[in-house]
């Protein structure tokens, strides 16, 4: 994907979520030091928001001492963190992101955590050093946001933004394939819902349903939000269905709602 934002001139990309931010584990930390270096290549800076499966607890730990001179958080170099709530401005063009979703596989990641953590007490048992698995490895009790958490977010500054990024779907669209239309599902699709009506953004692209689709859906008064689903990468999230073109869209800045349709004819024909 950092090749890709390179051959078409982006200086910058942003993942919507689930960006793989594990840095709880060697394999994750190893990860941000690959995207870092391909990215340094490439002469891109990678950005992104937290998905349900971003351990963001741990990137506030590490790094909310490091923000760069825009307020994102450093973790890299080249790759750089969007807290919820976080505001910037790129070539004119207002932005804000809100990260978080509910996992529906929550059940499996906590049954699987309990199983590891059986696992290795039984080889400390055996007399193994290895320190127990504990929990917060596989799922994220920061997942979504609260209500609560949003309200303060929006008291500290409920101005309008042209572009709004979140990992969920604002609970009004109405794409083809729902695989997030469940009940455990709704709060926090409500809670992007409510920042659509908020920040009336005249464009909200997202991630989490793994399903390329464009919407249209009112954000107050006679005013409407244009909103893109992205895909999956199939090289990231394995499913016969997933196009990497259907992954990702070209936003030209400054964002403008004569580019939106250019942008969005660019993305239909990847
Ligand atoms: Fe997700």
């Amino acid at each position: 994907m950092v090749q890709m934002a390179a051959r078409h001139d982006c200086a910058r990309m942003f993942v919507v979520g689930d960006f793989g931010a594990w840095e709880h584990m060697p394999s994750g930390r190893r990860y941000f030091d690959v995207v870092n270096k391909a990215a340094r290549r490439a002469g891109v800076t990678v950005y992104f928001l937290d998905g349900n499966h971003d351990k963001s607890s741990l990137l506030h730990e590490m790094y909310d001492g490091k923000p760069d001179d825009e307020g994102f958080l450093m973790c890299r170099k080249h790759v750089r963190y969007a807290p919820r709530g976080h505001r910037w401005s790129w070539d004119g063009t207002t932005f804000a992101a809100f990260g978080g979703a509910r996992s529906t596989d929550k059940g499996w990641r906590l049954a699987r955590e309990a199983r590891k953590q059986e696992q290795a007490e039984k080889r400390r048992g055996y007399g193994s050093r290895r320190r127990p698995a504990t929990s917060g490895m596989l799922w994220f009790p920061e997942e979504e946001m609260t209500d609560n958490e949003l309200t303060d977010l929006l008291e500290a500054n409920s101005s309008p933004v042209e572009v709004l990024l979140t990992h969920d779907k604002p609970r009004a669209t109405e794409p083809k394939f729902n695989r997030k239309n469940k009940p455990e599902c709704f709060p926090n699709q409500d809670r992007i819902q409510r920042l659509v009506w908020a920040l009336r953004p005249t464009l909200l692209v997202h991630g989490h349903l793994h399903y390329r689709y464009t919407d249209i859906i009112a954000c107050g008064g006679d005013r409407w939000t244009r909103v893109e689903g992205l895909a999956a990468d199939p090289e990231a999230s394995h499913h016969p269905s997933y196009i990497v073109d259907q992954s990702w869209m070209l936003l030209p800045l400054p964002h403008s709602q004569v580019q939106l349709a250019d942008t969005a004819s660019d993305a239909a024909t990847g």
